[in-house]
This record gives C-alpha cells, sequence and structure tokens, in this order.
C-alpha cells in the first residue's frame, strides 16, 4: 500500500481557467482523452451559459446540471493522479471561479492566440498572483491567423504582470502553421489536423540540421533558427523554482481542437507542476503530510431536484487521510459529523469513497450545515484561509412579494447565499432589509428563479445606488461603533455579522477613507 507521502507525491489538483471561449472545455476533454477518462470527443459539454436557443432559465438548469457532472474530474495519467477542478467560464460567475482557485494548487491559462489577453484573463490572473499560484500558459487556436507569437508574449507580460518562458515555439501560424519546436526536447512535432484520434508525429531535429530544412522548408526553417536563437538570448533558462513561486509562467502554443501540442502540455505539467502543497490557516501552516486530517469546503452545490433541498458540499483534503464514517470537527459549529457517503468524482461518474488524501476533492451530502469556507479537522480549532468574499460589483434590495411566503424567502436566501450565489448584506437597524450583491446581473436571474422553484417564494430586486460594500474594522471598539452609528444608511452586516460600509461611489468611499483614520476598509472579507 501506498504510503500519505507517496500519495501526496502522485497528486496534482489544478484548474484550467480561460476568458470565455479561448477553449477551456475543448482542452479539458483532450486531457481527459489522453488520460483515458473519456473515449470520445463531445463528452464534455461547455458549461457556458448559452443565451438564444432556449429560455434563460433552462439554460441556468441546463449549466448547473453540467456543473455538478464537470466540478471535478479526476483521471490518471503516468501514475501520476489528476484532479482538474471546474471553473465556470461566465463572468457573472467569476466569484466561483475564485473560490475554486482557492482549492488548487496550480493553473492552467488558455489564451486564444487571436484574441490575446482578454478581460477575465486579467482578472483571473490577479487572483492566481494574490496566492501565488503556479502558472502553465497554453496559447491556443494556432490554426487561426493569430498574433505575432513574441507580441503574444509581451502582451502577456505587461498585462497579466508576470514573466513567461516559452517552452515550444511555433512554425508560423493560421493556415501556414506547421507544429511546434520542443526548446527542451528539441524535439519537432508537427502539426496535421486532427480532432478526434490522438496521434503525433515527433522527431529529434537539431535545428541546424539539414534535416528541419526538408521537415518544415528553408525559409520557415531559417525563420525558426532566427526565433530561436532570440529566445535563447531575451529569456532566461527555465527554472522550476520560479515557476513553482508564482514568477514564471512556462508558455506554450498548440491547438486544442485539433489535439495538438497537448500531450506536451500534459506531460510537462505531470513533471513540473507541484503536487499537494501546505496551506495557510488563522493559526499556523499544515503540512499535506500531517498524520490527521484537515480540509475545508470551497464549493456548494444545491440538488437538482427541488423536492430534496440537500446539497452538495465540496471538501478539498489538506492533511492526513479522510475516512468514510469517521466523526470529523465541523469548527464553526464546533460539532461533531461523519460522512455514510462521501464520493470523487470521475470524468462523468461519481463513487462512493472510503478514504481520500490530500489534493483530492471529496462531495458531501449536505443537509444544510455547511457554509463556503468551513474547515474540518479531527478536532483541532483551526479555520482554513484565502476564501475572501470580494467587494461585489452591483446591488440590488430584495423585495418580498408574497407576505404569507416571508419565512420561505428568508430560508431560500440565507442558503442560496451560503452556496455562494451572491453575497447578503443586512441593515437590522432599518428593518431588516436585505442588500444581495454579485458581480453580474445574471445570478440575479438564478436567485429569484431558485427562490420561486425550490422555495416556493417570489421577490422582486430594486436596484440600490451603491458602488462598493468594504467591510470596516478598527482597532479601538468605540470608534467603530460611532462611526456604524453616525453612517446609519450605509451601514450593514454580513452573514457572519461583521459590520460592511456601503459607499454609493468611490469618491464618497475615499473621502471617508481619509476622514476616518481610525477606521479601516477592506476590499475582501479576508481580513482577520
Ligand atoms: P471555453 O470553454 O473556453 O469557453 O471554449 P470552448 O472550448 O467551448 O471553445 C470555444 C470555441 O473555440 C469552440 O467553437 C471550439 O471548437 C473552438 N476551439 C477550441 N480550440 C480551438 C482551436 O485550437 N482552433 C480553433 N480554430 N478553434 C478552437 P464553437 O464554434 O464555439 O463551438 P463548437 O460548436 O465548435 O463546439
Amino acid at each position: 500500500m501506498a504510503t500519505l507521502q507517496e500519495e501526496i507525491q502522485k497528486r496534482r489538483t489544478f484548474g484550467i481557467i480561460s476568458h470565455p471561449d479561448a477553449g477551456k472545455t475543448t482542452l479539458t476533454e483532450k486531457l481527459l482523452l489522453f488520460g483515458g477518462a473519456i473515449q470520445t470527443a463531445g463528452a464534455v459539454k461547455s458549461n457556458k451559459i448559452k443565451k438564444g436557443a432556449t429560455s434563460d432559465f433552462m439554460e441556468i438548469e441546463r449549466q448547473r446540471g453540467i456543473s455538478v457532472a464537470t466540478s471535478v474530474m479526476t483521471f490518471e495519467y503516468n501514475d501520476v493522479k489528476i484532479n482538474i477542478l471546474d471553473t465556470p467560464g461566465h463572468k457573472d460567475f467569476a466569484e466561483d471561479t475564485y473560490r475554486t482557485l482557492t482549492a488548487v494548487d496550480s493553473v492552467i491559462l488558455v489564451i486564444d492566440c487571436v484574441k490575446g489577453v482578454e478581460e477575465q484573463t486579467e482578472k483571473l490572473m490577479e487572483v492566481c498572483r494574490m496566492r501565488n499560484t503556479p502558472v502553465i500558459i497554453f496559447i491556443n487556436k494556432m490554426d487561426r491567423e493569430g498574433q505575432y507569437a513574441f507580441d503574444l508574449l509581451d502582451e502577456l507580460e505587461q498585462k497579466l504582470g508576470i514573466k513567461v518562458r516559452p517552452l515550444t515555439w511555433p512554425i508560423n501560424i493560421g493556415a501556414n502553421f506547421k507544429g511546434v519546436y520542443n526548446l527542451y526536447e528539441k524535439s519537432l512535432n508537427l502539426f496535421s489536423a486532427n480532432k478526434t484520434k490522438i496521434e503525433k508525429e515527433v522527431v529529434s531535429v537539431d535545428i541546424w540540421s539539414e534535416e528541419l530544412d526538408k521537415r518544415v522548408g528553408e525559409r520557415d526553417a531559417n525563420q525558426l533558427r532566427e526565433d530561436v536563437e532570440l529566445i535563447e538570448g531575451v529569456y532566461n533558462d527555465f527554472d522550476r523554482a520560479e515557476y513553482l513561486s508564482g514568477e514564471v509562467a512556462p508558455v506554450f502554443f498548440g491547438s486544442a481542437v485539433n489535439n495538438f501540442g497537448v500531450q506536451e502540455l500534459l506531460d510537462t505539467f505531470t513533471q513540473i507542476a507541484p503536487s499537494t502543497q501546505k496551506r495557510q490557516t488563522d493559526t499556523r501552516i499544515v503540512e499535506p503530510d500531517e498524520k490527521k486530517f484537515s480540509g475545508f469546503i470551497f464549493k456548494i452545490h444545491a440538488n437538482l431536484d427541488p423536492k430534496h433541498r440537500d446539497r452538495i458540499a465540496f471538501l478539498r483534503i489538506c492533511s492526513g487521510v479522510f475516512e468514510r464514517n469517521k466523526f470529523y470537527k465541523h469548527v464553526r459549529l464546533d460539532k461533531n459529523v461523519r460522512f455514510n457517503n462521501p464520493y470523487n468524482f470521475m470524468a462523468q461518474d461519481k463513487e462512493v469513497i472510503d478514504e481520500g488524501f490530500p489534493g483530492d476533492v471529496v462531495g458531501l451530502y449536505d443537509t444544510g450545515n455547511f457554509k463556503i469556507g468551513d474547515t474540518l479537522t479531527e478536532g483541532e480549532s483551526m479555520f482554513y484561509q484565502g476564501i475572501p468574499s470580494f467587494s461585489p460589483e452591483i446591488f440590488k434590495e430584495l423585495i418580498n412579494l408574497d407576505p404569507m411566503k416571508a419565512k420561505q424567502l428568508e430560508k431560500g436566501i440565507e442558503q442560496l447565499t451560503d452556496e455562494g450565489v451572491a453575497q447578503l448584506f443586512t441593515q437590522s437597524h432599518l428593518g431588516n432589509r436585505k442588500i444581495v450583491g454579485t458581480v453580474g446581473e445574471l445570478q440575479y436571474e438564478v436567485i429569484q428563479y431558485r427562490l420561486e422553484h425550490e422555495y416556493g417564494a417570489k421577490c422582486r430586486f430594486d436596484h440600490r445606488d451603491i458602488a462598493k460594500a468594504c467591510w470596516i474594522t478598527s482597532e479601538d471598539p468605540k470608534k467603530l461603533a460611532e462611526f456604524v452609528r453616525l453612517k446609519g444608511q450605509q451601514i450593514a452586516t454580513d452573514k457572519d455579522g461583521n459590520y460592511v460600509f456601503l459607499a454609493e461611489s468611490d469618491w464618497i468611499l475615499r473621502m471617508n477613507i481619509q476622514n476616518n483614520p481610525d477606521i479601516q476598509f477592506h476590499f475582501t472579507s479576508e481580513f482577520k
């Protein structure tokens, strides 16, 4: 039997992130094909919200279904256990993605070579940088007329604030794309459009040999020689330590839909990507090979059957061995809980497991005990950190449309916000006014629809003129109480009872920060 240490070394838990349409779903599918987790292309469904053909509500349900099925995809490749954590592409669900990024050890970032760095890419990278998450970049769609490779690399460095280091290099682009040269193995991988089968033609070629001219033609061979010289001159040698500390991102070029460049990516990934990492709690750093189990909940998903309100909580194991039917401490509730049917996720299936190891994600049936960020341990009182709530971008007041269903509405909004669909701020001094903050309009549709269908409560959302919500603290409790009293309308509490300042504009926020030096304003909830 493998030791705990061996189990840890074997695991690579990561997320694939991209701006929508760059090719995340396609790349995920090809990785699963290589890993033998699926047999045919088309098995992985896009979790994109598609507008148009069906009603938005149907689309939301479809998306939720897919999102459960593909939340975690696990397979073995070359004796490495790979856990891919799925991240929603739609920007309105970005918070879900940010939270998932707290449960990974590294990331593969997909870039469309035509569009370069897009809005969502920048935001996602910001979150990676906050946590120094190691990133590998895959520049996709090389079969399209994209940007010049050196320009793309410059753009990546400038917009993403990270150093890059190409590990493969393209020979032409678009209609003339001939393949990539592997700068480390000094081999040539020739391109042939192939959407389904896994085949590749790789030859070891000395870049100065005539063989190269024969393979790609004299003009392209000379260009490649020039490019490689330039790369060696401009970029430092690839240093794994720099990659692991999040300073340098190795870059690959390919075409996911054509299955091209994916195997190089996967092979290198399994060699260089970090296995399960240590993690910070509020009291100390926890090493994965500690004997005692600990982990945290990073995602909660409501069951699709509205008649049963049980939910699935996604537990990321951080240390020790997680065992079925064993009692663990639910730190926030200070009570012992155990799980009869924990399961792990296969590509399209799930199976009940008896144990799980650090790096694994386990699905737990939940009847309302969990909130995102909850920690489970073997008795120690500590909380995993790094699961902040970000200040939402849109704020609306929840208005009850059916006074007979006030309780249902209350319960529904509590549970949905526990799942992390949105953030809830309550103004208890103003008759318990409820302000719902999100990062996108779509979430209000989701909430309204689910409140009605799962809780039987009808509601409306009224726009509120709020630009930012900031968590506020002070070393002097009296000063905080005074500020809260003075600001009245602009004060609310979050679900954990922390005070939040609701600013109508950035200007008002700035003025308040300036005029109240004793009050600290925080843009994420992680300020303890
Ligand atoms: P996402 O999950 O990041 O949102 O992107 P997804 O994989 O769904 O890919 C978006 C579109 O880009 C898809 O086309 C997909 O086929 C295409 N695509 C992915 N990789 C490549 C590539 O290497 N080259 C080219 N030319 N296209 C690529 P679609 O028309 O939106 O959908 P579909 O009907 O083709 O599936």
